[in-house]
């Protein structure tokens, strides 16, 4: 039987991530839940984003028979991973670790910015993860750059503006602190879609990490040992299958059929509407569940 595999974020930016599972598992079968009710998680204190992200796990893995769980929302990983671990009998990967692994890969300096939501900057998690691995984290919280995404102005002038001003606070920053930063983590699930514009406005030369591509080849170096799940027909190196460069853009015509199911707890059209921006795809149809308060 195909093993189910539950994302979860508190919306639908983390179609990001399971965008980037996609490519990398093709053969497996996905439940995404986005908690869109209760969004935003961002602005939220520990205690109600562990409430809700429990809910939700417990959701996908009781009501859906998911066998593992990728937390795509960097909040909730931030605050609610334990919780999440404790409340659900299966395999639970969040999104900080691999990011803080990839800016670890990325940066020769060992000097790293972080851009994330408020909860997740105050929080510490990416500090502390790229701590344990000899890294020195900046961290930003940026929050007026989710409700941009959700207006879809990713290339909006608006954006790019605010963009400037988040980035130039933390150059300064970074130099008031004597540190020399190569590499920007993109730690929420929304920004992978800001890249473009993150990548020319950085300081020249900055690698920008994108925690939904470090996740996915973290889930698929997970999965792949023990199951099937992985694409079947070998291309090119196969010991860089599972763990191929990011692959943007869709290609219909190669891609095995993968099975999505996705749910949300608030308006199911704007979801449809809004999900294929992040999925690369239409959604398909989206369930609508009640979760509780
Ligand atoms: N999914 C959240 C994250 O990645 C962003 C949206 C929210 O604040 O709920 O941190």
């Amino acid at each position: 039987m195909t093993t189910t595999i539950g994302v979860f974020d508190s919306g639908f930016g983390g179609l990001t991530v399971l965008r980037a599972l996609i490519q990398r598992l093709p053969r497996a079968r996905f439940a995404f839940l986005g908690d869109t009710a209760r969004l935003p998680y961002g602005s939220k204190s520990r205690r109600t984003i562990a409430r809700y992200a429990v809910q939700s796990a417990q959701f996908l893995v009781q009501e859906q028979q998911a066998e593992f769980l990728v937390i795509a929302c960097n909040t909730a990983s931030a605050l609610a991973l334990d919780a999440i671990q404790q409340a659900v009998p299966v395999p639970v990967l969040g999104v900080i670790e691999p990011g803080a692994q990839s800016a670890r890969a990325a940066s020769r300096t060992g000097d790293v910015l972080v851009i994330a939501t408020d909860a997740t900057v105050h929080s510490h998690a990416y500090a502390a993860a790229c701590q344990a691995l000899k890294l020195r984290a900046l961290e930003k919280a940026c929050p007026l750059l989710v409700p941009l995404v959700e207006e879809g102005w990713t290339a909006h002038p608006v954006t790019e503006q605010v963009i400037r001003i988040y980035l130039d606070e933390l150059a300064a920053e970074a130099n008031a602190q004597g540190l020399d930063p190569d590499t920007l983590v993109l730690g929420c699930t929304h920004y992978p879609l800001l890249r473009p514009l993150l990548e020319r406005l950085a300081t020249a030369g900055t690698r920008v990490i994108d925690s939904a591509e470090s996740t996915a080849e973290a889930a698929a170096r997970l999965f792949n040992d023990k199951t099937t799940l992985a694409d079947p027909q070998p291309r090119g190196d196969p010991s860089t299958r599972t763990l191929s460069p990011h692959a943007h853009g869709w290609d219909t015509s190669s891609a095995p059929p993968t099975e999505i199911r996705c749910f949300a707890t608030d308006s199911v059209e704007k979801f449809e509407r809004l999900g294929s921006r992040f999925l690369g795809r239409p959604v398909g149809p989206v369930a609508l569940i009640d979760l509780g308060g």
